[in-house]
């Protein structure tokens, strides 16, 4: 019998992802569940066939230079790749794969939690009464703004953008999006597109980014960008951190042209930006929006099947 191909799992994956690359793969799993780091990944490739990563691993051009010629594929767990340096990979012949589908319902659900729980004070909320410093009520105390039946503009009209148009269809919002270009109108399901983000931005009472941070959408959504949104817009980020120039979005909310945000990416992760703790009109979550026990198994066993897909000499499926 030929020998399994070795992998190593850089982070603890879900029970079932791990039983089965137990079973199928001579695996090593980074059990403490640390960040590996650049001499982590430059040692795994002189002994490892392949890794499992997840986006906390950062394959840059550096650090890929330094690569044993062992290593065959890097298999994400992740659907988003900003943390690889796809060209300095490629040119290494390394195979680079990613998880898309399986977590665009858990990822638009965040969504959907942070656009409710930013539009209606869920921060301020909680606080006050799990502080016991509820001691007011009034017709005029903590009044949000309605999400049922308003515009919604959506930054990419993939995968995760799609299921949060679906859900966001829930409550009724007129939805509006820009793409590169315009999806099918299956996909589309009635949506309006803009051929600039401009465009989009004046129509986006309710503003959500669902792109994935490349070098062109870095700081995407910057000063004169956010200048653009309607007045007392709500702005949604479940994408990634570097598409937002944190420091415009804090002057935004500062200045309340825009009225809050729910943020569950951040341009430092893990920590998050601690300017933004201070404004009770942003809502935060850690970098959560694919934490389900299902999204978590699926992303597991998607990378595995890409992996099983490239021993098996046959073309991944999610291949880069
Ligand atoms: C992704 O898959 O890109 C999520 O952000 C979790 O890594």
């Amino acid at each position: 019998m030929s020998q399994k191909p070795r992998l190593w799992i850089t982070r603890r994956l879900s029970d079932a992802t791990l039983a089965r690359a137990a079973r199928d793969y001579d695996v090593v799993v980074n059990e403490a569940d640390t960040p590996g780091t650049a001499a982590d990944l430059i040692a795994a490739s002189a002994d490892f066939d392949a890794v499992v990563p997840c986006h906390s691993e950062h394959f840059s051009a550096e650090v890929v230079a330094q690569f044993a010629p062992r290593l065959k594929i890097v298999a994400n767990h992740s659907v988003g790749v900003d943390h690889c340096d796809l060209p300095a990979l490629k040119a290494r012949g390394i195979a680079v794969t990613n998880t898309p589908d399986v977590l665009s319902d858990a990822t638009a659900e965040i969504a959907i939690l942070l656009m409710l729980g930013a539009a209606r004070h869920a921060v301020a909320g909680d606080r006050i009464v799990r502080t016991g410093a509820w001691d007011f009520w009034s017709p005029s105390f903590m009044v949000g703004k309605q999400v049922t039946g308003a515009r919604l503009g959506i930054i990419g009209m993939g995968r995760v953008g799609q299921a949060f148009a679906r859900k966001a269809r829930g409550f009724e919002m007129e939805i509006h999006y820009y793409n590169r270009n315009p999806v099918a109108d299956d996909l589309a399901q009635g949506a309006t597109y803009h051929a600039s983000v401009e465009s989009l931005l004046g129509v986006a009472d309710f503003l959500s980014l669902h792109c994935p941070a490349t070098p062109a959408t870095k700081g995407l959504l910057n000063a004169e960008r956010l200048a653009l949104l309607p007045k007392g817009a709500v702005v949604v980020n479940t994408a990634r951190g570097a598409l937002v120039d944190e420091a415009a979005l804090l002057a935004a909310l500062q200045s309340g042209h825009v009225a809050a945000a729910g943020l569950d990416c951040f341009v430092t992760e893990p920590g998050g930006n601690p300017a933004f703790a201070t404004q009770e009109n942003i809502f935060m979550l850690p970098h959560i929006g694919s934490a389900t026990t299902k999204t978590r198994d699926a992303m597991g066993f998607r990378a595995l099947d890409n992996l099983d897909a490239f021993f098996a000499g046959k073309s991944p499926k999610d291949l880069l």
